[in-house]
């Protein structure tokens, strides 16, 4: 079977980030650190590891720091390469995006992530495409829209990420409905065919309680949907909406990632993130493993 190519992705980053007042007062919430990389730079690192060539920002009003971090710095460059700082330098290389493969196009006004990404596409044309939420960070062994895209050579059609979510919290996420499977199938299986999909169900009235995660491989019809600009939950213009346009007309799954995904739109969530990738780094995990318990006990470290 020929290899099927997602080469391009979209980034929704016009979020104000209120949660995180005042730190995002005049730093995008996307430029908080989680130990010393941006989230959005995990968001982009997880993409080109997934074969993404192209990267299209959707952005808003002062923004423009996303910008600078995956542009080219000469000063730091001299800089750094002057003190023979050539490890650092490696560091902030890795971050430049190449040139005319990048983009960055406004949401003039805040009307929801399906409006977000109705905005890119004149950037995208007729071809599949990946859509990344920065605030879905994923720590995994191989990286989430890898085994996405992997999954889609066999499936085509479009894919997002799930995974379950405690019912209480339905109301947080797009939740989709798998019809009948035998109890236990859903656990074996990575690829779970969606029949329904709708955004943020009262507990009540969700169909499951399998939420949506922010990694989305989504073919180019969905714009057609995203055009008639209607307005679903919260009064926005919804992606989950456009998305169940797809149910009966091409194949549409969603994928039980292998990982562990952290909600860094939520402080808690972010500090976990923190807390899991410092510990994966080998150069601090030592110090964080003896210094948490005594934390966690109410004695400060020494
Ligand atoms: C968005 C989507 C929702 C999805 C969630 C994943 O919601 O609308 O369907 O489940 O991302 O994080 P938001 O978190 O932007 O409110």
């Amino acid at each position: 079977m020929m290899r099927k190519f997602v080469r391009k992705a979209i980034f929704p980053v016009g979020g104000l980030g209120t949660r995180f007042l005042p730190a995002t007062k005049a730093m995008p919430k996307e430029m908080l650190p989680v130990v010393d990389k941006p989230l959005i730079q995990y968001a982009v690192e997880e993409a080109r590891a997934a074969g993404i060539e192209e990267f299209i920002f959707v952005t808003g009003r002062g923004k423009s720091a996303i910008e600078d971090h995956f542009d080219s710095n000469s000063e730091l460059k001299y800089a750094l390469l002057g003190r023979g700082k050539l490890d650092l330098w490696g560091l902030v290389e890795d971050t430049i995006l190449p040139p005319g493969k990048v983009a960055y196009t406004r949401q003039p006004e805040p009307l929801g992530l399906g409006h977000a990404v109705w905005c890119a596409m004149p950037l995208i044309g007729n071809e599949p495409f990946a859509v990344i939420l920065a605030d879905d960070l994923i720590q995994a062994d191989t990286p989430c829209l890898q085994q996405m895209i992997e999954a889609w050579q066999d499936t085509g059609g479009a894919m997002v990420a799930v995974m379950d979510v405690p019912p209480q919290h339905t109301n947080r996420y797009g939740i989709i409905d798998y019809g009948q499977q035998p109890a236990g199938e859903s656990d074996r299986n990575a690829l779970v065919p969606v029949a329904g999909i709708v955004e943020k169900p009262d507990p009540a009235s969700a169909p499951s309680n399998l939420a949506v995660i922010g990694r989305y491989i989504l073919d180019p019809s969905i714009f057609t949907a995203l055009d008639a600009k209607n307005r679903g939950a919260g009064g926005e213009i919804q992606l989950t909406d456009a998305l169940a346009h797809y149910i009966g007309k091409i194949p549409f799954h969603g994928m039980r990632f292998d990982g562990r995904r952290f909600d860094c739109g939520d402080k808690v969530g972010f500090i976990e993130a923190t807390l899991a990738f410092a510990l994966a780094r080998p150069e601090m995990a030592a110090h964080l493993r003896h210094s948490l318990p005594k934390l966690l006990g109410g004695v400060m470290p020494r």
